[in-house]
């Protein structure tokens, strides 16, 4: 079987998680985190990061630090992953979404524009596929309209622009994920990145329960209290210890992926599919390899084939502006391209123990689909 997703074990994840067991610390904000805190901080030099349980975790921070209140409107694509939405709808926001683009599933920025009003407080946007878009248009119409914007980046990590070292340099509150199926991994973890210096010292409080205890570590405080709403988000020493590990091997793991990309780009090229867009100026991380096809129909009988031929290939999110949680409580509206996305898209498998013939008899048995049509 040619699995859709394997885990990369990083050579020092056992020897770091056994150090991390000895240490007596798991809690957050030990050794481990700190020493994934230096690697990062590199990429973010102005930014404040806090190592959370998921990306989900972050969202909802993000969520918290927007001081969202009943009624405020958050922007965001339907063709995404729930915890883009849940963490606003735990606040009580209206969601408006926001369809995909013709060329891809990202969100449409024009159609944001569209549907911004004095209540909308939050954009949201989502790099699928590890792709992020250019926000420089965005972020002064949102900085003149005092809106936020959120990146849900839980699949970009170690993508990046050519002319920049990594994504997340736009949004005010960036939000990473290092869950299993992600490029980098530890199990559940993940990262938010608080680039908008207004917003710092309300995230220290949020991070810490709603209290000023990072304040008090530092000495700056005599005791800790309740400042602000707050949660538990930090992460285990578990956690950091195997991401650092991952970390250290960053350049192989995506490069690695990234190759598997542009094989997969060449091989399938003469195929009758529509394969994922990538841009010229842009790094992928290999955090999801998708094709699309004429219809659902096809894709699901390609689909079938593949498992009959021992490769597993998955589709990916089914739309939320007609989910049922969603329908139950608005109207229903109609978004052609996210719904396009969620019928005619098939991912492919990618991870970093595929081999390039493991690519060739995925490509092999899409060929013989079409022959046998
Ligand atoms: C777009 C998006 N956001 C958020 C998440 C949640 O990430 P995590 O599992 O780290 O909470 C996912 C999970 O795949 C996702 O695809």
């Amino acid at each position: 079987m040619i699995k859709f997703n394997e885990v990369f074990v990083a050579s020092h994840e056992p020897q770091y998680a056994v150090q991390a067991i000895n240490s007596g610390r798991l809690s957050s904000g030990q050794e481990f985190t700190k020493r994934c805190l230096e690697l990062l901080q590199i990429r973010f030099p102005h930014s404040r990061l806090f190592f959370t349980s998921s990306c989900t975790d972050s969202l909802e921070m993000a969520a918290v630090l927007a001081q969202i209140s009943p009624g405020d409107e958050v922007i965001l694509p339907s063709y995404t992953f729930t915890s883009t939405a849940n963490a606003f709808a735990l606040r009580a926001a209206t969601l408006i979404f926001a369809d995909s683009q013709k060329s891809g599933p990202n969100i449409d920025l024009r159609h944001v524009e569209e549907l911004i009003t004095e209540r909308t407080k939050v954009i949201v946007v989502v790099d699928y596929a590890g792709i992020e878009q250019d926000l420089d248009a965005l972020r002064s119409l949102c900085n003149q309209r005092g809106i936020i914007i959120v990146q849900d980046a839980a699949q970009s990590f170690g993508a990046h622009f050519l002319d920049q070292d990594c994504v997340g340099k736009w949004a005010d509150l960036v939000c990473f994920s290092f869950h299993d199926t992600k490029p980098l991994r530890c199990g559940e973890g993940g990262l938010l990145v608080v680039n908008n210096p207004s917003l710092f010292s309300d995230a220290e409080l949020v991070f810490e329960k709603g209290t000023n205890r990072s304040q008090f570590l530092k000495g700056e405080s005599a005791r800790y209290e309740w400042q602000t709403i707050g949660s538990s988000y930090g992460c285990s020493e578990l956690q950091t210890a195997v991401l650092l590990a991952q970390l250290e091997e960053e350049k192989r793991i995506i490069q690695g992926r990234n190759s598997l990309v542009h094989y997969y780009h060449s091989i399938l090229n003469e195929l009758p599919i529509h394969l994922m867009q990538l841009p010229s100026n842009y790094y992928v991380n290999g955090s999801v390899y998708y094709i699309l096809l004429e219809n659902f129909e096809v894709r699901e009988s390609l689909r079938a084939h593949l498992e009959n031929n021992k490769i597993q290939a998955f589709f990916h999110y089914l739309c939320l502006h007609d989910s049922p949680y969603f329908s139950k409580h608005n109207k229903t509206q109609q978004l052609e391209n996210a719904k396009r996305y969620e019928k005619t898209l098939l991912r492919l498998p990618m991870h970093n123990l595929l081999s390039y013939s493991d690519c060739d008899r995925v490509a092999e048995a899409i060929g013989s689909y079409f022959k046998n049509q």
